[in-house]
Formats: C-alpha cells, structure tokens, sequence
C-alpha cells in the first residue's frame, strides 16, 4: 500500500532533470537510500525502472561473458537471476534447495570451492516462499574466494535488516514498492568501492546500454551528463518513502514489521494455515507465504477477500501457483490494527 503521504508529493509540479532544487531532491534521496541500505556507497542511486531492472543492471555490469556465477537458488526470483545470467552470457552454477529453505555456511563452502565463482548472487528476502537470507552465511565465503557478491534486496529494503556494508554486500538492488511503501518505478542500487574499481577496470561494455551502470551514474555526479530522463513525481515518492523511515527510524521500523508479522503468523496459525518457511527465524517478518487448511481453496478465498473485504492478497508463484498464499504486511499495513483487520477478513472468508 502506497502511503497516503507519498501519493500527495507526487502531485507536486514536475521539474527539468537539471533544475537546482530537482538535483537537490536527488542528492537527498542517495543520502536516504545509504542509510536505509546501511552502507557508505558513493554509487548509490536509483535505477529508473521496477525491481526486475535493477536486478538485470546488478547482472549484466558485473557479470561478463564467461564469467563463473553462482546463483544460490531455492525460489522464483533465484531463478529469474540465473536467466539473466545466461542472458548475459555467464556461466551460471546454481547451489539448489527446495523452495522455502535458506542456505547455511557449509552448503555456501561446498559449492564456492567447487565453482570459485567470479560472481555469486542470492535473494535476501523470496517472495515466491517467505524465507529471509540475510547473507551473513554466504557473503564471507565469496569474499574468500574473491567474487562479488550481487543481494537481491527488493523486499527486504525498509522492512527487514539489508546492511550492506555489515553483511559485505558489494552490490544490492531493490524497489520502491514493498518495505518503502511507495509506487513501482524505480530501483535503487548500491555498489561497493571494490566492485565499482571493478567496473572501471571491465574491459568488453555491458550488452545493456540503458542500464549501463557507469553511464548512468554520470547524471548522479557533477556536471550531471545526461543518461536518461528521470520521472520527477518518482523522485518525489521516494524521498518522501525515506522522510518516513526516517522519522520512524529504520530500526523502529524494523520491529513495527516483525511485530505486525509476529500478530499475523499467530493468527494465521490459529485458522489452520501452515508456513511454507519452517523456521520462524528463517521467514520474512513482512511477507507470510502460507498453505490454507485442508478444504480451502486458495483462489476462491482471495476472490472472497476481494469481493467482501476490498483486501488483495498474493497468489503463488511458479511452481507453488494454486497452493499457496502470499500476504504482505508492509508499510502503513504493518499495524496491529490492519493485522487484527485482515485476520477478521480471512476467518470471514474462510
Ligand atoms: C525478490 C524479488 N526480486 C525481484 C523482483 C522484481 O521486481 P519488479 O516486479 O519490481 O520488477 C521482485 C518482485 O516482486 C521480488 O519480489
């Protein structure tokens, strides 16, 4: 849900991409999106399009044909990070588990001796299944080998732990959409002074020039040389999602999510709904991905939702499509009284 806040800066004028106060918007959103990224990245700026764009830029910059990538995958968004890997020409090795689980140190050791990847990338927060990787059991093994390290960050940015700079990610990407409660559009991206001296030092070009991360960043710096054209509404959105987090501050927020995801799995577990993710410890505190009770279709229950209630929730992705539910609790949601709400909703439409 987008905040009713974010939706009033958007209406604001639009303004040249060069204007003063325009750049100084842009300059306020980088200094936000380093905090809420937990990093001292210079090159931290937003990529102007979804999720999906800012995960192909992570990939075809830092990933060169025949580079070695290892993509640790038990997910729909794993998968989508292998196929752009391929895309882009490297050669993809991917540390598989079933759908729902997480990755541990000793499963990250076996297949980075094996592979000595130049590259490895793994989703901090699957949203197809629920389960929360916040890196720490993969990031100091690939810094041993020598790769870099890709974090897909999209729904954990601004709802759950991401630090960067803590963990060692090199390069993290996310969206506006999910713990920023704002509208899809743009992407931001962080990239560590290690992988940015990468790519200086990359010989061939990326095979994408719209979302070729040195072009690009040149609009972010003086004398701010067009790349691209940015949505001035977009920018607006964003600097008021990160006024909001950070006037909450970003750890208080953390625990509003946990809290309002704690409410919600004791609730859900109360109707008979089953996580996909075992571990609590394991699950996303903003996203519960759960089986309906024995007799409950999933597909009629969020129609019910929908049609009673004006509450959407998500379907299963790929291969979990009609078998599970996913329920986000992020943002303005993310209150005991929105959970008690939904809870109430759910039981009604059982
Ligand atoms: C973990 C993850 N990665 C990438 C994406 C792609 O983002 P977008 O849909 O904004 O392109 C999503 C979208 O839900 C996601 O959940």
């Amino acid at each position: 849900m987008v905040d009713a806040r974010v939706c009033q800066a958007m209406s604001k004028p639009a303004l040249g991409i060069r204007d003063p106060f325009f750049l100084s918007i842009v300059a306020d959103v980088r200094q936000g999106l380093r905090r809420v990224f937990g990093t001292l990245n210079a090159a931290t700026f937003p990529v102007p399009a979804g999720g999906s764009a800012g995960m192909e830029a992570a990939v075809a910059n830092f990933v060169q044909p025949g580079s070695k990538l290892v993509v640790f995958a038990a997910g729909y968004f794993a998968d989508r990070l292998s196929a752009m890997g391929e895309r882009h020409g490297a050669c993809v090795a991917r540390c598989e588990k079933a759908w729902g689980e997480v990755f541990t140190a000793e499963d990250a050791e076996a297949i980075l001796d094996r592979e000595k990847p130049d590259v490895v990338a793994f989703v901090q927060a699957e949203t197809s299944t629920g389960a929360y990787q916040s890196g720490r059991a993969i990031v100091p093994i690939a810094q041993r080998h020598g790769a870099l390290v890709i974090a897909d960050a999209v729904t954990s940015l601004g709802a759950m732990p991401v630090e960067m700079d803590a963990v060692g990610i090199d390069i993290a990407f996310s969206c506006m959409q999910k713990g920023l409660s704002g509208p899809a559009g743009l992407s931001p991206i962080s990239i560590s002074p290690r992988a940015w001296q990468w790519l200086e030092g990359r010989r061939s070009q990326p095979a994408a020039w719209y979302l070729d991360l040195k072009l690009m960043a040149e609009y972010f710096e003086p004398p701010h040389v067009y790349h691209h054209t940015p949505s001035p509404p977009l920018y607006y959105a964003l600097q008021e999602s990160l006024r909001l987090v950070e006037e909450e501050g970003l750890e208080c927020r953390w625990r509003r999510h946990r809290r309002a995801g704690e409410q919600l799995a004791s609730g859900l577990q109360r109707l008979g709904f089953q996580y996909l993710v075992e571990d609590e410890a394991n699950r996303t505190w903003h996203l519960a991905v759960v089986k309906p009770p024995p007799g409950v279709n999933e597909a009629a229950l969020r129609k019910r939702l929908l049609d009673r209630h004006d509450i959407e929730i998500g379907a299963g992705l790929g291969r979990l499509a009609g078998q599970i539910l996913r329920i986000g609790v992020m943002g303005p949601l993310a209150t005991e009284g929105s959970v008690e709400q939904l809870l109430a909703a759910i039981e009604d439409c059982r």
